[in-house]
């Protein structure tokens, strides 16, 4: 029974052609996300961890931030420094979920979203880039960052 189901996945993400949020329109508040996507305690310290490192989020890719400790960031996207004192969490939220619902035409990556197999590695498929408690240390780092 339980391959079934499993199987009934598999076709069902296979037959997606398009992007699947994995938050709810009603979760989507203007330009926000205001609740977290989960309950457990959030860590700056883990944020920092998951925006800097290769293989983790890799955020410095794209975005450079005053004072961190990395030796090589991006400038693809915008300087984040002082973030926590322009956006709300539940702003710094969405951008990280899926920054195309702002601009359709970003490029900054959706780290919450699911895509058609014809899109992904099979392995990724049906599993967002990053799991609800990362999004919610990057936010919790990104808040601190007041200046
Ligand atoms: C490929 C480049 C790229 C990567 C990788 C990337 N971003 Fe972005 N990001 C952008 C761009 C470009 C923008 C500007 C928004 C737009 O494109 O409309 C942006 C905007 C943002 C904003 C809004 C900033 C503001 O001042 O409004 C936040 C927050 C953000 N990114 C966080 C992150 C985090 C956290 C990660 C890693 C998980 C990340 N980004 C990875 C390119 C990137």
């Amino acid at each position: 029974m339980k391959l079934i189901a499993v199987f009934m996945m598999l076709s069902l993400a296979a037959c997606s052609d398009g992007p699947v949020s994995l938050v709810n329109e009603g979760d989507i508040v203007g330009d926000a996300v205001p609740a977290p996507l989960t309950d457990s305690v959030a860590s700056i310290e883990e944020g920092r961890g998951i925006f800097v490192e290769r293989d983790r989020g890799h955020c410095i890719l794209c975005h450079q931030v005053d004072g961190l400790d990395a030796p090589f960031q991006g400038n693809v996207g915008p300087d984040l420094t002082g973030l926590g004192a322009r956006l709300t969490p539940g702003q710094i939220r969405l951008r990280i979920v899926d920054a195309s619902r702002l601009n359709v035409d970003t490029v900054m990556p959706p780290y919450y979203r699911v895509h058609g197999m014809n899109q992904v590695a099979k392995e990724q498929a049906g599993k967002p880039v990053l799991t609800a408690l990362e999004i919610e240390h990057l936010v919790a780092y990104l808040r601190s960052l007041e200046g």
